[in-house]
């Protein structure tokens, strides 16, 4: 069997460290596959890329398609032209694809028209809003999927709606969370930025389009977190994207902007600070299993679980609502709050076995 596993984006990079380990693990116990690392380089910046792959250990890839950034379908057709020759070269048995970025579409659609299997690893998740290019991604990827890995039941149960067949659904747990678990004693005993103490700042992450493409639209956001700023400083690691559209807008004393941070220094930022305000999907889960508090400044979640038994509160961005909810957890602390099945750092093993178990799928 040989698998060609891709990341392309900063959030892929942590779902894919646990799975090289899991193959690693088989490799050395004699299992006779072969594996190959394939980055897109949808993202190329040494902070958004280079640094997550030294703080995960994550080896070298084999292969770099160096796409960059552009349009949706410039992003998507580079990788999908640079891909079809990896495939054409390699002849992998699968190809695995992670989370719901362009690079996931474009090797996943690829793939399945060369006539090699694909897996989807956090399959099934849906936010219902077919403005945010992610769920485009997420449901063409799935319905072409060969075996779909999922985080909860309940993205399980949106694919059966959508009646994938049962043999292909594989509720496995969370490969982001099995990096969390494996990292987190090193993340914590990070110093934290001078001037901050545990549990006496807030973290602040914004990149969705809707958010920072429009400089009104921040402003409107980052006025209402100054409610939190008021009280205690707030940490903004500002993406690339954000950046563009944050010059030009009056920022409040208390928000210390920062650049892109490695996944230990983030990791340990968000393990140590009293609540964190994110418009990002993967912070919301790893908020829920460290119990930190999360405001997401968004309309919809493709990721329900984390606020139904976890710490995570979705506000959209009227920043009334914002204000409101960021006072009610400052004065109040967190709700009770649960970890999700599964999500127990054992996610990738889990995976890898069914991957190389040769598991039945009806192609
Ligand atoms: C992408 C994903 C999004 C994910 C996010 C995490 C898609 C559709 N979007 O959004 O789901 O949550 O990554 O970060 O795949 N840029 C740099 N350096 C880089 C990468 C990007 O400067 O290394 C800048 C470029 O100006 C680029 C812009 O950021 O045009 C946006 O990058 P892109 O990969 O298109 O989308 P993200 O907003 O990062």
């Amino acid at each position: 069997m040989k698998y060609l596993l891709v990341a392309g984006a900063r959030p892929n990079f942590m779902k894919i460290a646990p799975l090289m380990d899991a193959f690693a693990l088989h490799k050395t116990a004699g299992t006779d596959f072969s594996v190959r690392l394939v980055h897109t380089g949808q993202h190329y910046d040494r902070k958004m890329s280079d640094d997550f792959f030294a703080d995960l250990a994550i080896p070298e890839p084999d292969i770099n398609l160096a796409v960059g950034s552009g349009t949706h379908a410039e992003q998507t057709g580079r990788v999908m032209i640079a891909f079809e020759q990896v495939c054409q070269a390699e002849c992998p048995d699968w190809v695995i694809v992670v989370g719901d970025v362009n690079s996931t579409l474009a090797c996943s659609i690829t793939a399945k028209k060369l006539g090699i299997r694909v897996a989807h690893v956090e399959a099934g998740l849906r936010s219902r809003d077919m403005s945010m290019p992610e769920e485009i991604n997420r449901l063409c990827t799935d319905a072409i999927s060969d075996a779909l890995f999922t985080t909860d039941e309940l993205a399980s149960d949106n694919l059966r709606r959508e009646g994938v067949p049962e043999s292909r659904v594989h509720f496995v747990g969370n490969t982001m969370i099995d990096t969390l678990l494996r990292c987190l004693d090193r993340a914590c005993a990070r110093p934290l930025p001078s001037g901050l103490e545990a549990k006496r700042y807030a973290v602040l992450t914004l990149h969705r389009p809707q958010n920072v493409d429009d400089p009104r639209v921040l402003a409107g956001i980052l006025g209402a977190v100054d409610v939190v700023a008021d009280r205690m400083p707030v940490v903004f690691p500002v993406h690339p994207r954000t950046a563009k559209s944050l010059d030009s807008l009056p920022l409040h004393p208390n928000l210390r902007i920062a650049e892109p941070l490695g996944y230990l220094s983030f990791l340990g930022l968000v393990a140590h600070s009293r609540m964190v305000l994110t418009d990002s999907g993967g912070i919301q889960e790893e908020t829920t299993v460290l119990g930190v508090p999360c405001l997401t400044m968004r309309p919809n979640t493709e990721r329900p679980i984390t606020c139904e038994i976890g710490t995570n509160r979705l506000v959209g961005t009227d920043p009334r609502r914002i204000r409101e909810t960021a006072l009610d957890v400052l004065n109040n602390g967190s709700r009770p709050h649960r970890v999700p099945q599964k999500w127990d750092g054992h996610a990738a093993e889990r995976i890898v076995e069914v991957l190389l178990d040769g598991h039945p799928v009806s192609c």
